[in-house]
């Protein structure tokens, strides 16, 4: 088989690795991959990864690609081609691809028609209302006393939510994004959500459009510095499974948020095929959900990747065609933990070209692997070029095994600016002991 992965964070990373081990596997290539992709090799045929330089929205470039060269499968990884409408362009190209066609994208690209789709559908998520007017949207906000979270309709690259304590604050969001338009065209309209408290965890969720494969619990570290402090990040730090998610709070989530997704998709004429990820707050009135994505999360996907055991192409083959129920998902027992070390400054602004050493060291490590997300090769030199730069995974017997063994090739990794959080999981092994 050949297959073409799109994107260049961690989670393409560990797709392509997970893809490589595929056994019907022979040529892969990525657009654009990193440093990290074009180092896999593919056990089977002994070839290496192609990065090709394209980007990943480049819908145009992508679809000259599948043209020429075929690839027997498409796996698109970030949300932007999504939203983009890439499914159905190579759909109508006679290209097999996996990811959710552009009307099922809306549940990430729309936070309005998430929703509201909830609301159509009863799924537990926080009160809101939508605007495109910056008068009313404050009068709700007060309604709210300011503890309220003012959310960019569209795609902002993860930044497009402030998180608001007061009024004055919630005024300063509303301005900010609908009429100074921080977050550009995604914040022409804007979503306002009571302030929800609680435990955040991820999920997952395979789709075939008929059914779903609920993946094991995860939870990401959104801030930047340890405690919890900093500004909102992509994500610097995940671990699986995760105690914050217990097994009857799993099984309502299933009942209250995923049995009526799914109904409410069927009777919309939504045909999903792809990953659903859910971002819910455990809050003390049960699970709720604050956001859908509809792509694997990163880096939780670096996590769950580690631990998955079947084959990932065989789950992909049969989201697209329908039959999920005719395969099962095997997850290692292991614990898996993720370190993101990233650029001095991010989420802001940050250097980029800073040479990395140590990453073989690491790599070297029992149950250790080291995912690249914003690097690339220079004359045979791996250096940075992203804000999250490499994620550092391991397996253990135990949590804490894991994280012991995770911080301990972390600490083999330099750069200049290199940081991450030592607190990656601390609370779970909290809760636990
Ligand atoms: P989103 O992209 O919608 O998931 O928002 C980004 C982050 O903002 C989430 O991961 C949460 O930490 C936080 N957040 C979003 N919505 C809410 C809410 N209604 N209440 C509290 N925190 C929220
Ligand atoms: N881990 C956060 C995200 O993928 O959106």
């Amino acid at each position: 088989m050949r297959i073409l992965v799109i994107g260049s964070g961690g989670r393409e990373h560990a797709l392509v690795w997970k893809i490589a081990q595929s056994p019907s596997l022979e040529t892969m290539w990525c657009a654009p991959g990193n440093a990290g992709t074009e180092r896999e090799r593919i056990p089977q045929s002994g070839r290496t990864v192609e990065n090709v330089a394209i980007g990943a929205e480049d819908l145009d470039g992508l679809l000259a690609f599948g043209k020429a060269h075929k690839p027997d499968l498409t796996v698109v990884g970030p949300d932007n081609p999504l939203a983009l409408g890439i499914v159905n362009r190579f759909e109508a190209a006679g290209l097999r691809i996996w990811g959710p066609n552009q009307k099922a994208a809306q549940f990430e690209s729309s936070k309005i028609f998430s929703q509201e789709f909830m609301e159509r559908h009863g799924i537990p998520t926080a009160r809101a209302a939508s605007f495109d007017q910056a008068e009313p949207a404050k009068a709700f906000a007060r309604e709210l006393q300011g503890q309220c979270v003012v959310k960019a309709d569209g795609l902002a690259l993860g930044k497009g939510v402030l998180i608001c304590h007061d009024p004055g604050e919630a005024d300063r969001a509303i301005h900010a994004i609908l009429e100074d338009r921080a977050f550009g065209e995604a914040g022409s309209r804007i979503l306002i959500q009571e302030l929800l408290v609680g435990r955040e965890v991820s999920l997952h969720a395979f789709c075939d459009g008929n059914s779903y494969h609920l993946f094991p619990t995860s939870q990401d570290h959104k801030r930047a510095l340890d405690g919890d402090r900093g500004l909102n990040t992509g994500g610097m730090g995940a671990y699986s499974p995760t105690p914050f998610l217990t097994a009857e709070e799993l099984l309502e989530a299933r009942r209250q948020i995923l049995a009526p997704w799914q109904e409410g998709c069927k009777r919309e004429g939504i045909d999903y095929r792809g990953i659903l990820y859910p971002g819910l707050m455990i809050t003390a009135q049960g699970p709720k959900v604050l956001e859908f994505n509809a792509r694997f999360g990163d880096p939780e996907t670096q996590v769950y990747l580690r631990r998955l055991e079947t084959d990932l192409v065989e789950i992909m083959e049969a989201s697209i065609d329908g039959c999920l129920r005719e395969v099962s998902m095997r997850w290692s027992e292991e614990a898996s933990t993720c370190i993101v070390i990233a650029s001095g400054g991010y989420p802001g602004s940050y250097p980029k070209g800073k040479p990395i050493s140590g990453v073989s060291d690491a790599d070297q490590l029992d149950g250790i692997k080291v995912f690249h997300a914003g690097t690339r090769s220079q004359n045979g030199q791996i250096v940075s070029s992203g804000g999250r730069v490499l994620g550092v995974t391991a397996l253990g017997d135990s949590l804490e095994s894991a994280l012991d063994q995770a911080y301990r090739a972390t600490q083999k990794i330099s750069f200049d600016g290199a940081f991450y959080r030592s607190d990656i999981g601390a609370k779970a092994i909290e809760a636990m002991s």
